[in-house]
């Protein structure tokens, strides 16, 4: 019998990108019936930025991968397997492929994984049962969404939230292993309280249309996002904590050994009442909320990035990520962050 040896996942590297178009308060205050002080006390959002009409989730996706090849001194034909979490994408046929050609990934297998706001934490765990069971050695995954694409700019409870971005990190098989804990939870019987919508052509009597004209006109159609933005509110505050420490569970860790929280960049009221239900102090949550609002499968990565960056996250570090979002999903990954290679 050959024997099995599991491997080890590091996080070798990390990369984002938003795009330059800035929509803040103010300025959506002149279109809409909202106000700064408003939208920044209930959420904690301050502007949010948007993608340009000639660019794609591809473009996005691409510098923020780039930056990730280019920091953890790899070729694009390094990698093995490319992972794109998105809600939004290019074609709907997947983005993976599309990201895989423009960055010259010729030997990387790809393909999107779609799962909302907790779908780069999900890209995360899959990823790392990849390396685990040593089937490959590199992977990107992506965190990529235009959620401005597909919100209701007329709505003021729902597009007030969103911003666009992408977020990646690349996945290593390495002797050590810095992911300590994970779960995926679904419940898909409150789907309707965040969702997209495929719009069914209205049903008349007459028997169905069926020549080219019906079915390009049929197929296009989407409703604008829609939101119950109170029963979202209590379904994050209530899963994302008791998840969490579902994870520490597992491991010897105690809520106290948590360097950083890093929750999905939903809302600011959220993070706060998540951190203190678990008694993490506000200093130890990592966000940026107030420049991007929620870009989605994007605002885990771009968070982790940009706290790598900037010198916040060290070597040992534990931190506790948790996405959650349309599906309803939510899910839990723990990190021991380690910048030295073993
Ligand atoms: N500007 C001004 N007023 C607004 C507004 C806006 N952008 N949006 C809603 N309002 C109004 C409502 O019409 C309502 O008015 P009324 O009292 O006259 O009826 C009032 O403000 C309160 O609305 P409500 O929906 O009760 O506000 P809230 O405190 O629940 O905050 C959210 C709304 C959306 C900010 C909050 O519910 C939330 O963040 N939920 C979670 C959403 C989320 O994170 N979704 C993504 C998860 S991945």
């Amino acid at each position: 019998m050959i024997p099995f040896t599991m491997h080890g996942s590091h996080i070798l590297s990390t990369g984002s990108a938003v795009p330059e178009i800035c929509i803040n308060n103010d300025l959506l205050s002149t279109v809409l019936d909202t106000s700064d002080k408003w939208i920044s006390t209930r959420t904690g959002i301050k502007e949010r930025k948007i993608i340009a009409e000639n660019q794609s989730i591809i473009d996005l996706a691409n510098i923020a991968a780039n930056k990730a090849l280019h920091k953890g001194l790899l070729q694009p034909t390094d990698l093995d397997l490319i992972l794109f979490s998105t809600s939004t994408p290019h074609d709907l046929f997947g983005s993976a492929s599309k990201l895989q050609y423009s960055l010259g990934a010729t030997n990387a297998a790809a393909f999107d994984i779609t799962s909302a706001c907790s779908g780069f934490v999900i890209a995360l765990i899959v990823a790392h049962q990849f390396i685990q069971t040593g089937i490959y050695n590199n992977i990107l995954i992506i965190g990529a969404d235009t959620l401005s694409q597909w919100v209701d700019w007329s709505d003021r409870t729902t597009c007030i939230l969103f911003g666009d971005g992408a977020g990646a990190a690349i996945l290593q098989k390495k002797q050590q292993n810095d992911i300590l804990a994970f779960e995926i939870n679904t419940d898909g019987s409150e789907s309707q309280q965040l969702s997209i919508n495929y719009k069914y052509p209205t049903k008349t009597n007459s028997k169905p249309n069926i020549n080219k004209q019906f079915i390009a006109k049929s197929s296009q159609q989407y409703e604008y996002l829609t939101m119950n933005g109170k029963e979202v509110y209590k379904f994050a505050v209530s899963k994302v904590p008791y998840s969490i420490t579902n994870c520490l569970h597992t491991t010897s860790l105690k809520a106290k050994d948590i360097t950083w929280l890093l929750l999905h960049q939903a809302n600011q009221r959220i993070l706060e009442t998540v951190a203190n239900k678990l008694q993490i102090p506000m200093d130890k949550v990592l966000s940026n909320i107030e420049f991007y609002g929620n870009t989605s499968a994007a605002s885990i990565p771009i968070a982790l990035d940009e706290a790598f960056s900037t010198g916040h996250i060290c070597n040992q570090d534990v931190i506790a990520i948790a996405g959650f979002g349309a599906g309803l999903t939510w899910a839990s990954i723990l990190i021991q962050w380690s910048t030295i290679e073993q």
